[in-house]
């Protein structure tokens, strides 16, 4: 899946172009997939290892999702230390640090960089959100290590992304984004040519089992997987090995085979 919009060109309009696209349905989209990553975060035992949370958000956009999820945390009497959204569109990033600048949260970089070049020294996160920008990275896999290795032991990486709809629905939506969708978009002020790539890009996209797959494969643990909204769209919450379970990993994989000890004793 290669990245063929260029977001510098849709930042001004994105936000507007969303809600007017979706019918205003992107901000409960938004809040839901913010209350499951609060519902993931009171799951602390299995996973959290810090009070005070840093938090990551890769393709942070306008950083519309990373506000939501913000104000949830509040709600959970939780406080956050490191708030870090990272961005390789430099157009969104003016965009959303116009929106930071009027937040309460003080706390909040944003850094202009592409994942794949981000690793901060001395910094891991507890929590690490990607809102609709998982499909946007040509190496889904990759992206999915890399934020892997961006999580501390237990962390959780929470992805809310478009799904496949349900059967009676999904006519509907193919005929609005093949032939509707990017016309409204183009008649908004944005690029006809993104937005015809960004529902090609959605219908093309991974179904829930797949996604989940790839993170099981990449290492993750399941918390939470959930289609909402008809399966219009769906989030994965997985977290990374906690620090007892790597210690178990450890420990299995210095046990002698089983086999080898047979032979020994014969
Ligand atoms: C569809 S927008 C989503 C923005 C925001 N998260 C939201 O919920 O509205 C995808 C964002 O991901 C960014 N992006 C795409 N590939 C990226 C990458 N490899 N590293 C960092 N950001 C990336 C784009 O520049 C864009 O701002």
């Amino acid at each position: 899946m290669s990245s063929k919009v260029n977001f510098d060109t849709i930042a001004k309009r994105y936000d507007l172009i969303n809600e007017v696209i979706s019918f205003g349905l992107v901000n409960l989209w938004r809040s839901t997939f913010s209350r499951l990553v609060a519902e993931g975060l009171k799951r602390r035992s299995v996973t959290i290892v810090d009070q005070d949370l840093d938090v990551l958000e890769i393709g942070v956009g306008s950083g519309k999702q990373l506000h939501s999820v913000l104000k949830k945390i509040n709600k959970l009497n939780l406080k956050t230390d490191h708030v870090f959204g990272i961005d390789q569109s430099k157009e969104m990033l003016k965009i959303a640090q116009n929106n930071v600048n009027k937040w309460e949260e003080k706390n909040v970089r944003l850094v202009n960089l592409p994942l794949e070049q981000y690793s901060p020294v001395d910094q891991k996160f507890d929590l690490v959100i990607m809102s609709f920008a998982l499909r946007n990275i040509p190496d889904v896999f990759g992206a999915l290590e890399k934020s892997k290795k961006l999580l501390k032991p237990g962390g959780q990486l929470a992805v809310l992304d478009f799904s496949t709809p349900r059967l009676l629905l999904r006519p509907f939506v193919i005929i609005y984004e093949r032939f509707i969708l990017w016309r409204i978009a183009r008649l908004l002020g944005g690029n006809g040519h993104s937005y015809r790539y960004l529902t090609n890009s959605i219908e093309k996209w991974y179904t829930p089992q797949n996604v989940s797959y790839l993170f099981e494969k990449a290492g993750f643990k399941k918390m939470i997987v959930k289609r909402s909204w008809s399966g219009i769209v769906c989030t994965h919450i997985y977290h990374s090995p906690t620090l007892a379970e790597l210690e178990d990993y450890k420990r299995q994989s210095s046990k002698p085979l089983r086999s080898v000890s047979i032979m020994q004793n014969n």
